[in-house]
């Protein structure tokens, strides 16, 4: 099922309160107050996440590259983090007003300016503040040792590099993938999921010989932009934009943002980075473990060099909700609805009894298509009109009633949530319509 376009431009409050109200996404810890730059998924926010997670991994296989996936450790030790640098370069500059002790990225505000939030141009010295959040290991205070919550999902996979080299039966060029939680402190999280203190990322690094790797960076570069197409982004909201030389990261040679125009402007989405062999080298620097790769052809050792593809998996549930956002004018109400793709969709289909009679055929028939393993619901309460409504805001793309014909001729009515076109379906066909046209198998 094609999903057509939504041209509204959604307000971040807008989306913030839908993802509250049907279960997407909530503030963490909201009983106590919440806790700045950090939130829960709700029980539609938690399928969306998955369904994400699952087009990212489809994507990848598609490539058809040699392609294995890693679960690494959360916590890593201080040399780890030496090697990567982010010990001496994952700092954002910090400055607080002197008067109301607001705080601020200095790269944020204009300090030639008064500040935003009490009007007093009195500014402390900027400071260069690290965004890794430390943790002690072991109980005793005076022998515990100061360890970090990961910054980036990708140096686990340097690390185990040799790992899996060894142990797997991948030759260079090869990837290794991983999906988990990373952890910046971010000074002034904002923008809801796009600036956050614990996130989750997607990431891949392609593993290759020098001579080779710009030309795999052009090509990630093509995947990453058909991987948002067939996850039905709007094309004319994401754009490619090459760093400048001095934007480039401490590792990068050639990076490349993809950008998509949020609600406050043109940002990035995804990193796609050209890392050199620095990686490597410096693990093998700070650890003393050799991890370059012999080369049966030339006789000699080389480190391979390194193109990662780095997204924020709630970066782009959130990219996906606002492209997917639409308010339409029917008849006097507004109708809200998410035209999120179907492969994105947290709930593919919605099973409408329209009368008391008629909950325990539907219940069957939902029960029978449930059984295919697809996300569906059930629902039972309030008038027809009103749970087609519900299901528009959370992007369910049908939603199947049975009604008074229903027992009669044995078919069902396809609501289509973009159109609101009505068609009759067989009930004997309708795990092939789910399959084929909801689900596109
Ligand atoms: N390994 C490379 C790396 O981590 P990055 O540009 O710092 O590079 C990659 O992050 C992606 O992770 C970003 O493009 C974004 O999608 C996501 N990301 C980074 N910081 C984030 C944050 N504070 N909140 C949500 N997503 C974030």
């Amino acid at each position: 099922m094609q999903s057509s376009v939504a041209t509204t431009r959604v307000s971040l409050d807008k989306l913030v309160s839908l993802c509250k109200r049907r279960g997407f996404v909530y503030p963490s810890a909201e009983i106590y107050g919440g806790i700045n730059g950090i939130y829960d998924m709700g029980p539609l926010g938690t399928l969306l996440k998955q369904n994400i997670r699952d087009a990212w991994k489809k994507s990848l296989a598609n490539t058809n590259f040699d392609i294995v996936f890693l679960e690494g450790a959360l916590i890593g030790p201080h040399a780890m983090w030496e090697a990567s640098g982010h010990i001496e370069n994952f700092h954002d500059p910090m400055v607080d007003c002197l008067v109301c002790k607001h705080r601020f990225r200095a790269d944020d505000i204009d300090m030639a300016k008064a500040c935003s939030h009490c009007g007093n141009k009195q500014w402390t010295e900027v400071r260069q503040f690290n965004l890794m959040f430390t943790t002690q290991l072991g109980a005793a205070s005076h022998q515990s040792t100061t360890a970090y919550l990961r910054p980036e999902t990708a140096q686990a996979i340097f690390i185990n590099f040799k790992n899996v080299l060894t142990s797997s039966r991948v030759k260079i060029p090869f990837g290794i993938a991983q999906m988990g939680k990373s952890f910046r402190n971010e000074i002034t999280p904002k923008q809801f999921l796009f600036r956050m203190r614990e996130f989750e990322q997607m990431e891949i690094e392609w593993f290759c010989k020098e001579e080779t790797a710009l030309a795999f960076f052009e090509q990630w570069l093509q995947f990453r932009r058909e991987f948002y197409r067939t996850i039905g982004i709007q094309d004319a909201r994401i754009r490619v934009r090459p760093h400048d030389k001095d934007e480039l990261s401490h590792y990068s040679s050639a990076t490349s943002d993809m950008e998509y125009e949020f609600p406050f402007g043109w940002k990035e989405l995804e990193g796609v980075a050209y890392r050199g062999n620095f990686d490597l080298t410096q693990h093998m620097k700070f650890s003393g473990k050799d991890l370059s790769v012999y080369d049966d052809a030339t006789k000699q050792a080389y480190v391979p060099h390194v193109v990662e593809c780095s997204v924020g998996i709630e970066r782009l549930f959130l990219m996906a909700l606002c492209d997917a956002y639409c308010e339409e004018e029917i008849e006097g109400e507004t109708r809200i609805v998410l035209k999120l793709s179907p492969k994105l969709a947290p709930i593919k289909a919605a099973f409408l009894p329209l009368t008391k009679e008629q909950v325990v055929p539907m219940e069957k028939i939902y029960q029978q298509c449930k059984a295919l393993g697809y996300e569906l619901d059930f629902d039972v309460s309030g008038s027809i009109g009103k749970r087609y409504r519900r299901n528009d805001e959370i992007g369910t793309p049908v939603c199947f009633t049975y009604d008074f014909e229903s027992s009669v001729d044995g078919a069902v009515t396809a609501r289509n949530r973009d159109t609101m076109q009505q068609e009759r379906i067989a009930i004997d066909k309708l795990e092939e319509y789910l399959r084929r046209v909801v689900i596109g198998k």
